[in-house]
């Protein structure tokens, strides 16, 4: 039966908070499964996992689960270390009228997808029992698990390898793009770390890891990156110049903060224009390199070194919060805009300028590498597509949507935007990224000898979005 996806719900949740649905959830399939009539009680791990369940018309039918695992677990021996997080994906059930439906896909794609952004776990774990042997090899092939033990009946399978975390996260956010776009397009996932944070257990963060996290700095040279960064910052202010008195609409804004503010060249576009006078600029970059380069060259600017993640701003410290090109290059964006709403004094603005790769516009061979290189990158190139979405779940309310068309020829756009026209070399070379990855150094370099050749144009989308911290 085709779902009705108005009545659909996605939520994690809380065990202490649904124990006796959850129970009797748990208790009907094991019953439908097994046909014998036990009562499943709950195990000892249940009140600290980490649940997340599918609620169709107010009925739970779907759920997963991550569990915890510490010392005392029996599947584990000396592998529990202090300060590191092992988890054990299990209870994935599904109501038998919705088997089929691809929803228990779409929640461990989410969990799987949304813990690594969050919590990083060294090592994750998936038991087998006989009545599910027959599915090793697929946890092997797609969730990338490997044998590890044999306790009991049970078939314990393990992933404690980085790269194949990453690969299983890179997976999932692909199988989740699918699910969303061919079954579940109006569907809202929910975040995380919004989660954690209501139920007071933002311990379970990552944020060690993630602060160290510079995915744009990461296999790059960043000083041979300034002159394309300069001249970014540029064109950036071109563009926006024409929209930026806008903002000061919005209400009062003086206290301007830029994140990963890099070399620091668009801040300083900023600081002196004549609509922006009276506000006090600051700026704050993760990379201290970039960051000691913009204190050099622009000292009128208060620059600080910190993580989009958490920095040390007092509260609504700050009338508006800037990023540019920033939010693509983060792992785990929704706990960014968890900060910046912190950040922001309510009415407060928050002002994201990035790219996306889904609008690129050009020759086949350009636009398969281009996504190719969406896929495997750590961050999300597509961030844009669903900013609105996670903004809202942050508190923000979005207020504005304005985008710059870069292409090598001139194009029609709506009477909002704004089409900027590049030399088409110039304009591919905006796309040298792509050949940091080793794996797309050929592709690349074909795709892009074709595409200059060819006759036909190339475009790509700048967007930008103003939210109101509601
Ligand atoms: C592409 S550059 C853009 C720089 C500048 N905003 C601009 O528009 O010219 C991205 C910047 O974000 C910084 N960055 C990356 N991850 C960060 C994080 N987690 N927290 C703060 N800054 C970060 C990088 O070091 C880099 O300076």
């Amino acid at each position: 039966m085709p779902l009705d996806l108005s009545k659909l719900c996605i939520r994690w949740f809380s065990f202490k908070n649904h124990e006796i649905e959850v129970l009797k959830f748990r208790n009907s399939i094991y019953v439908e499964e097994q046909g014998v009539c036990e009562s499943l009680t709950k195990i000892r791990e249940d009140e600290d996992a980490i649940h997340l369940g599918a609620w169709y018309d107010g009925e739970l039918v779907s759920s997963i689960s991550a569990y915890i695992l510490d010392a005392n677990s029996a599947l584990l021996r000396e592998e529990v270390c202090n300060g590191e997080l092992s988890l054990r994906y299990g209870m994935r059930m599904e109501s038998s009228s919705f088997r089929g439906s691809h929803l228990n896909s779409l929640l461990c794609n989410w969990l799987c997808k949304s813990i690594f952004e969050c919590l990083r776990p060294v090592r994750t774990y998936v038991v087998l029992y006989p009545q599910h042997y027959s599915l090793q090899k697929f946890y092997e092939k797609r969730w990338n698990h490997r044998e590890y033990k044999k306790h009991e009946e049970q078939v314990v399978l393990m992933c404690d390898d980085e790269k194949d975390r990453l690969q299983q996260y890179l997976e999932s956010r692909k199988s989740l793009a699918r699910l969303k776009q061919k079954y579940f397009s109006s569907v809202e996932l929910p975040d995380l770390s919004g989660f954690l944070f209501q139920e007071g257990r933002e311990d379970l963060i990552a944020y060690q890891s993630l602060m160290r996290e510079n995915l744009y700095t990461e296999g790059l040279d960043v000083e041979l990156d300034l002159p394309r960064l300069c001249a970014q910052a540029q064109q950036l202010y071109a563009t926006q110049k024409v929209f930026i008195h806008k903002i000061q609409k919005i209400g009062k804004i003086q206290r301007w903060l830029d994140v990963g503010s890099g070399a620091g060249a668009y801040l300083n576009l900023l600081s002196r224009d004549r609509e922006l006078e009276n506000i006090e600029f600051s700026g704050v970059e993760s990379a201290s390199l970039l960051h000691q380069i913009a204190q050099k060259k622009f000292p009128d600017i208060k620059w600080y070194t910190g993580s989009a993640y958490q920095t040390d701003f007092e509260h609504a410290s700050f009338d508006l919060v800037h990023c540019s090109f920033l939010m693509i290059h983060l792992l785990c964006p929704s706990l960014a805009l968890a900060e910046f709403n912190r950040l922001l004094r309510t009415g407060g603005v928050l002002y994201v300028v990035d790219v996306y790769d889904s609008s690129f516009r050009g020759p086949e061979a350009m636009s398969k590498v281009v996504q190719r290189h969406c896929e495997i990158y750590e961050g999300d190139r597509n961030i844009m597509n669903h900013l609105p979405e996670l903004g809202r779940q942050h508190g923000f309310k979005p207020y504005l949507e304005y985008n710059v068309i870069v292409s090598s020829e001139q194009v029609e756009v709506s009477e909002d935007d704004l089409n900027l026209v590049l030399d088409k070399d110039l304009l591919l070379d905006m796309f040298d990224f792509i050949a940091q990855r080793e794996s797309l150094v050929e592709e690349y370099a074909s795709a892009k000898k074709s595409c200059k050749t060819s006759s036909e144009p190339v475009s790509v989308s700048i967007q930008t979005q103003l939210f109101i911290k509601v």
